[in-house]
């Protein structure tokens, strides 16, 4: 199958690249030329483990092109995927589709004979329609279909996701571009993961009712951990002890700061403001969405507890500050909350993360960004773990004492073993452990 990916940001590179690897001939496509520029000599516009040498490979074999100047692909292809950006919109939450529908239009001026038209965006219930309505509004004599097929990769295992999901949906009302579907993902082994064919408004409601049941999971998990803390009991253990009911599960039950990231926060938002404006509030997802805000805010006032109410002139170091491991992804990180409120309250931050400062320094101010965890903790009143790196579970801990003014630790992920570190002399706070 001939394949345009318009978009190569996280969603469109992996997904043209995993395409492409299928055995595809894909060509992604952007606006921004720097970015095509520096992924024509190899370089990856995000950190996504095993990425740079998937694009390499492909590149190689003459499957993956990047353009600028999507033109030519665009004419030539079977399907056409949108997979541009769709922000929360300033001011009221929805999802902002001014890019989705842009595309739409570009798309429609240049197809070439029957071609699947793709939202591999989240896009809100409707979108297809519309991008339907648009491409035909321009082009009345158009050959085509539009489709919805989210994508439901976590950002650290994408690649692995992509190649062995736990199921593909595709929302699709007409035959001939089912058929370009399945011959896409045939490469897919269907026993693994089975291809679900849907109506296109549910595929685009599926997308959204998935996020916004793991960000409810582990927001519950969250608020259990403070019960945990109050009546003396253990979250892990509760997790465990409910997690293997297999109707609830044992994934997606790790207590800690609240969840961040590119995903999450806007789809929760954004189905809220779709349901209440169908006239269906959703009211668990409004109160998880409220639930979580409050506990990204809330975690800084541990730090002060930990510091015995005392954070001016305090030197705090912060280990990690992405949303979470193996990605330099900060959108909507928990420490974009901790931090400033630690600094307002007049405390010295020093943090280090293995791949999140270039993009962390662009969005907090008055942080010392520290070369490794160890600079990072050097003459600091405290240790706050926000990240869960593997490299800060393996941390020598007699160093850390050594190098720590007091050795007080705030684990807000829950990587150390409380027994363990009081008996190494830490003062050792953690989430829902008593
Ligand atoms: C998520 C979904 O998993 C994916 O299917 C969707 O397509 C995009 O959003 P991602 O944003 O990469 O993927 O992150 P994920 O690994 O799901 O974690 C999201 C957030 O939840 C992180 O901040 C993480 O720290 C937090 N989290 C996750 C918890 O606090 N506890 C958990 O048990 C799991």
């Amino acid at each position: 199958m001939r394949i345009a990916m318009i978009g190569t940001g996280y969603v469109g590179l992996v997904s043209g690249a995993c395409f492409a690897d299928f055995g595809h001939t894909v060509t992604c496509i952007d606006k921004d030329a720097g970015k095509i520029e520096r992924l024509h000599q190899g370089i990856m516009p995000i950190f996504e483990p095993g990425l740079d040498r998937l694009v390499e490979t492909n590149v190689a074999g003459g499957r993956l092109s990047f353009a600028v100047d999507g033109a030519e692909a665009i004419k030539a292809a079977d399907a056409v995927f949108i997979a541009v950006g769709t922000p929360s919109r300033r001011g009221d939450g929805h999802a902002d589709l001014s890019f989705v529908y842009a595309v739409a239009r570009e798309v429609a001026e240049l197809m070439d004979g029957f071609t699947v038209v793709v939202t591999k965006s989240t896009v809100p219930v409707g979108t297809g329609d519309e991008i339907e309505r648009i491409i035909r509004e321009i082009r009345p004599d158009a050959d085509f279909a539009v489709v919805s097929n989210p994508e439901f990769l976590r950002e650290g295992a994408a690649i692995d996701d992509f190649k062995r999901p736990d199921r593909v949906v595709v929302g699709v009302e007409d035959d001939r571009a089912r058929a370009v579907m399945a011959e896409i993902y045939r490469p897919l082994n269907l026993n693994e993961s089975p291809l679900l064919y849907v109506g296109r408004r549910t595929s685009e409601l599926i997308k959204y009712a998935a996020n916004a049941f793991l960000a409810l999971k582990i927001t519950f998990i969250n608020e259990m951990a403070d019960l945990c803390e109050a009546v003396d009991a253990n979250v892990q253990q509760v997790a465990r002890g409910i997690g293997l009911d297999n109707r609830i599960g044992s994934k997606f039950l790790h207590a800690g700061p609240g969840y961040g990231g590119s995903c999450f926060p806007k789809d929760t938002l954004a189905l809220v403001r779709t349901a209440s404006d169908a006239g269906t509030p959703v009211r668990l997802v409004e109160t998880t969405v409220a639930v979580n805000d409050a506990r990204k805010k809330a975690m800084a006032g541990r730090v002060e507890k930990a510091l015995d109410g005392e954070l001016k002139n305090k030197t705090i170091a912060v280990l990690g500050l992405t949303f979470k491991p193996n990605t330099d992804d900060m959108r909507d990180a928990p420490s974009l909350d901790v931090i400033p409120a630690l600094i307002a309250a007049g405390a010295t931050v020093q943090a280090f993360d293995p791949e999140g400062m270039h993009e962390a320094g662009k969005m907090l101010t008055g942080v010392d960004f520290k070369e490794d965890p160890y600079a990072a903790i050097t003459g600091a009143d405290v240790v706050v773990i926000l990240t869960e790196w593997d490299q800060f579970r393996a941390l020598d801990l007699d160093k850390v004492k050594l190098l720590l003014k007091t050795p007080i630790v705030v684990d807000l992920r829950n990587v150390y073993r409380p027994d363990d570190m009081r008996a190494r002399g830490f003062k050792y706070t953690s989430i829902g452990r008593a």
